[in-house]
């Protein structure tokens, strides 16, 4: 069989191959997986038609993909960066996800998560050392979709310093530093001091960067903290608060911002305060794909 057919049209070149692609899959392990990979197959090769991609592009497309994974280390996971600029990670957070009423609106881990850190006292500093930044003030609740306290959450925050850098992309931050986990306490509470976050370019030194560039677009986030609440019989929530009024909350190069978490430092006692209340989903809600599943089966 020959790639394309004299005369036939791009789109319905060669449909014998993808059929047999997928056809070769009837004793896959999983059902899920077969389900997958169909759709992964079919899109794929419609790609190649639709595109027209030759063999050069086609060898680009492999050494960039080669070279991404050569960027990837303990420190640098350059295809989640990838799935982020191209604007993946937010759809499958969107198609993942539990909304609602009373409900906090989710948005990218990113790559920056350095796992759990150590446990700080309500009202305790996230800084490891001093910073020439304004002080801000971050509290709140975190409570259940219909308002209702949340205790003993645990509260994990992030952020950049004001270099717009994390500390594990700067060897010269201590460890830990703008990083730290809270409990609620039994009114739902959570309190921390922080500084003012500032915008900065998501790491743009490798083929994730090489692609924004040739796409015509800007590497930066606009400055947000980053917030991981858990809490048994809810869904974990990662998400952001980004600050009203940064010149990048239209063009995020991750696409991360929601309207919904867009906050407005105020001075209360003379000190940038935010008060901000999270809304957790109970685990045993259906997400929007699973809703989707129930009705077509239902049809
Ligand atoms: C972050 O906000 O830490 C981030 C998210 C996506 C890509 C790079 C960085
Ligand atoms: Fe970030």
């Amino acid at each position: 069989m020959t790639g394309k057919e004299k005369g036939a049209p791009t789109e319905e070149v060669f449909p014998k191959l993808t059929r047999d692609v997928i056809d070769r899959m009837s004793r896959a392990k999983s059902g899920r997986l077969q389900e997958v990979m169909e759709i992964v197959i079919r899109h794929l090769h419609a790609i190649v038609r639709e595109a027209k991609i030759t063999q050069g592009e086609w060898w680009q497309a492999i050494d960039f993909l080669t070279r991404a994974g050569k960027m990837c280390s303990d420190n640098r996971q350059e295809f989640i960066l990838l799935s982020d600029i191209l604007g993946i990670s937010m759809l499958v957070d969107a198609v993942d996800h539990i909304g609602g009423p009373g409900l906090s609106e989710s948005t990218v881990l990113g790559p920056f998560y350095a796992g759990q850190q150590r446990e700080l006292a309500a009202g305790a500093s996230i800084l490891l050392r001093e910073e020439e930044s304004a002080p801000l003030e971050m509290r709140g609740r975190v409570t259940d979709s219909r308002g209702r306290p949340i205790a003993n959450a645990f509260v994990e925050v992030w952020q950049t310093a004001p270099n717009q850098l994390y500390d594990v992309q700067d060897e010269n931050q201590p460890e830990g530093h703008l990083r730290g986990s809270f409990r609620t306490d039994d009114a739902g509470a959570y309190r921390f001091r922080t500084i003012m976050p500032v915008s900065y370019p998501i790491p743009n030194d490798g083929p994730a960067g090489q692609l924004l560039a040739a796409m015509g677009r800007h590497p930066f986030r606009p400055a947000h903290i980053h917030f991981m609440i858990s809490a048994p019989g809810y869904r974990t929530l990662v998400t952001h608060l980004f600050l009203d009024g940064d010149e990048y909350l239209e063009s995020d190069a991750v696409f991360g911002v929601k309207p919904s978490l867009i906050i407005r430092p105020r001075p209360i006692a003379g000190i940038n305060t935010v008060e901000y209340d999270f809304g957790l989903a109970d685990e045993r809600e259906p997400t929007r794909a699973q809703v989707e599943d129930l009705r077509r089966q239902r049809r």
